[in-house]
């Protein structure tokens, strides 16, 4: 077997399950689930009827490279959404469709890295979506942490990396709005990656799954891609940038996403998916077109969310020090003593399920920064939000007692 699979640690989910495996919720108290980030708004009805009239075309392979219409729906998409001048973006060679970002994020990683090189790195953000670690260790690297903690304004502090860290990184993923802290990285700080990226030549993997869920209509998250393109990087050299249909449509089943990028990386990405065998389906194809051609859908999905932090955040600031986050589903929310002991009782008492912050974070020499912390999403309804977090309120409220 290859040893690399002994390194992979648990999933969050699976060690949660093992949390409340011995524990007996009151039977009177519904069961509210906020720990899993998967989106519960209803999918776009054209989406779903696209994709049912599609049917037919299951009698056919898909290509690896997607249909033109599925790269240029893309394309138009990222040059709309991020202020990118028309044609900037070429369908033809930037593009390719994933099945759902986690796929492509794992992925690129084993089609980039050169494990013969002298010990290679993956930086990423810690916390952070534990496929990027994944990723490192089966690409034959190793991870090496950015803790995000409110002294770092929850950013990966790129200043902190000692020069000889930055000669041996191959990959540095940046995720924004990110998951789990709901922080955006500004034009300045991607300008920073960038500079860094040409100095020591790596590749940038920018995870912006959640570009389109924030709180400021008027101030979105920009993309790796608009700020190489302002830098007169406009051949983004060093940059890849995952995007994906699950939270912007609601549609995580759909598994549909694109990444975007460097034209010449891309095409060595492309011949390894070309042996991978990860086409995407041509049904998925033709609802994913329809939904990246369509942005008064997602004006709609962000006010639902919008809604509950309205909503969710003065029952929980009652108690708790609430800070709303720039973007993203979830509240990174610090409470009072142990995560795992918070997350067991408020699952004992409440029959209501959150993720505790160190399952979602490494110990590092300088802690591990989901200690002290839970992961609140606010994917279920918003009645369900506003009981939980009543329910949150009053189990926090009983720890004082
Ligand atoms: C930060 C981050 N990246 C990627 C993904 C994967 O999303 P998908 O594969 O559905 O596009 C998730 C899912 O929760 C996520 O939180």
């Amino acid at each position: 077997m290859n040893p690399a699979l002994r390194r992979l640690v648990a999933y969050p989910f699976e060690r949660l399950a093992q949390l409340k495996a011995p524990l007996t919720p009151p039977a009177a108290l519904r069961h509210i689930a906020l720990s899993i980030g998967e989106p519960k708004h209803p999918p776009p009805a054209f989406l779903v009827q696209t994709l049912e009239r599609s049917m037919g075309e299951l009698g056919s392979y898909p290509a690896t490279r997607g249909l033109e219409e599925t790269r240029t729906a893309a394309a138009r998409w990222l040059e709309r959404r991020f202020g990118l001048p028309a044609a900037a973006v070429d369908a033809q060679r930037m593009v390719l469709p994933v099945n759902g970002t986690r796929e492509a994020l794992f992925a690129f990683v084993q089609a980039v890295v050169d494990p013969t090189a002298k010990a290679p790195l993956v930086l990423m953000p810690n916390p952070c979506y534990q496929i990027y670690e994944g990723a490192a260790f089966l690409a034959g690297a190793e991870p090496y942490y950015l803790n995000t903690t409110p002294q770092t304004g929850y950013l990966p502090h790129l200043h902190s990396v000692p020069e000889e860290a930055w000669r041996r990184c191959q990959v540095l993923f940046l995720c924004s709005p990110g998951n789990p802290v709901g922080a955006v990285l500004s034009p300045a700080y991607l300008r920073h990656a960038l500079e860094l990226a040409a100095r020591y030549d790596f590749l940038i993997a920018a995870d912006e799954c959640y570009a389109e869920l924030y709180d400021d209509e008027a101030d979105p998250p920009t993309s790796l891609l608009k700020v190489a393109h302002d830098m007169g990087n406009d051949s983004f050299r060093h940059c890849m940038v995952f995007h994906s249909l699950s939270k912007r449509s609601s549609v995580p089943g759909l598994r549909s996403g694109f990444v975007a990028g460097c034209p010449e990386t891309m095409a060595q990405f492309l011949l390894y998916r070309t042996y991978h065998g990860c086409a995407m389906p041509l049904p998925t194809q033709r609802a994913s077109i329809v939904a990246w051609n369509d942005d008064a859908h997602v004006t709609v999905n962000r006010a639902m969310y919008r809604e509950k932090f309205d909503r969710v955040v003065p029952i929980l600031a009652d108690v708790l020090e609430v800070e709303r986050p720039q973007g993203g589903f979830y509240l990174w929310q610090r409470i009072p003593g142990d995560d795992t002991a918070f997350t067991a009782g408020l699952f004992a008492q409440q029959n209501v399920t959150v993720v505790p912050g160190s399952y979602l974070a490494r110990d590092t020499a300088q802690g591990n920064p989901g200690s002290g912390r839970i992961r609140i999403s606010l994917v279920a309804s918003v009645e369900d939000c506003v009981e939980a977090a009543r329910r949150i309120r009053e189990f926090t409220l009983g720890l004082r007692a």
